[in-house]
């Protein structure tokens, strides 16, 4: 085989699009493949290579799982009335949650990511490879470009810049590992203003290092060299996540591999995120306030 050659202006977000559609089962997304450019392919399989981890496209899949499961969840309980994405980059989410939600009231939908990222995802989808989807629900999806570690600096109340949602669910699907630690502090006090609401995440724990090789091998793969972004503020400690979010009246943190056995299971699927050393041990959390 032929090693993959390396385009460093692809941005993880392409990639992740391509990973979470590798088993749609899993993640409940189909479409966001459909942004994927085939430079974007090619540096995805050369991440699978370098890294040595297959699984990728198993762990990605199962955190969009996570991320769909809990935003639905917590829609259908009535108590929220939007779902706010940040860095949706090239992900439908948004889009797969509003499908599911159709039938019941109407929720807001916001899509935010850097104000470039956002200019690429709309053109993106403006393609005729999604003319089959529900188009009411896709042109209801706000897109809206904000640097996050801007609106950090400038202090900029979530509640001014999203007026229309008053109880909101977050997502911050694959964002941690951007940000600097005063800003996803700041954050978390943000959303935590609201009255109701509730925030799906993902982290990677301290202990990444110790525990999976997987983890250690692959882990310096993320350097400039090889995605468009700066990962920035890459590990979290258990003790740091729950004390961000001690004013949330209830806190699930699970590891990754929990969720895909037990959905795996449910789907009549073999468990692949079974031996910690092949796979990133991603923490997956959900916050209600
Ligand atoms: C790994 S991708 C995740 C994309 C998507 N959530 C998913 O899981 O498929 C990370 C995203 O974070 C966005 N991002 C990074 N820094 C950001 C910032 N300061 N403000 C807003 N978005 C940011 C990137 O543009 C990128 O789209």
């Amino acid at each position: 085989m032929t090693e993959a050659t390396n385009h460093v202006n692809v941005s993880s977000a392409e990639m992740t699009a391509y990973w979470r559609s590798l088993y749609p089962a899993l993640s409940s997304d189909p479409y966001s493949k459909n942004l994927v450019t085939p430079a974007g392919v090619q540096q995805c399989k050369h991440a699978e290579i370098k890294q040595d981890y297959p699984l990728i496209g198993r762990k990605i899949s199962a955190r969009a799982g996570f991320m769909y499961d809990r935003s639905v969840r917590a829609l259908q309980t009535g108590r929220y009335d939007g779902l706010i994405s940040f860095a949706s980059g090239f992900s439908l989410l948004s889009y797969c949650v509003a499908e599911a939600m159709k039938q019941h009231q109407s929720y807001q939908y916001v899509d935010v990511d850097l104000p470039d990222m956002i200019l690429e995802r709309q053109e993106g989808l403006s393609s005729d490879v999604f003319a089959d989807l529900d188009q009411k629900i896709l042109h209801s999806i706000e897109q809206v470009g904000f640097d996050i570690e801007a609106l950090y600096r400038n202090d900029r109340p979530l509640k001014d810049l999203f007026p229309n949602i008053k109880a909101p669910v977050f997502v911050l699907e694959g964002l941690m590992y951007f940000l600097s630690k005063p800003c996803v502090k700041w954050l978390v006090q943000q959303m935590a203003s609201y009255a109701h609401t509730a925030v799906v995440l993902d982290y990677w724990p301290l202990h990444a290092l110790e525990v999976s090789t997987c983890f250690k091998n692959g882990f310096e793969y993320w350097g400039r060299d090889n995605i468009r972004e700066q990962i920035d503020n890459a590990l979290w400690s258990e003790v740091d996540v729950s004390g961000y979010f001690k004013p949330f009246a209830k806190i699930e943190d699970i590891n990754i591999q929990d969720f895909e056995n037990q959905h795996s299971v449910q789907l009549g699927e073999q468990p692949q995120l079974v031996d910690i050393n092949t796979f990133y041990p991603v923490h997956l959390v959900y916050a209600e306030k």
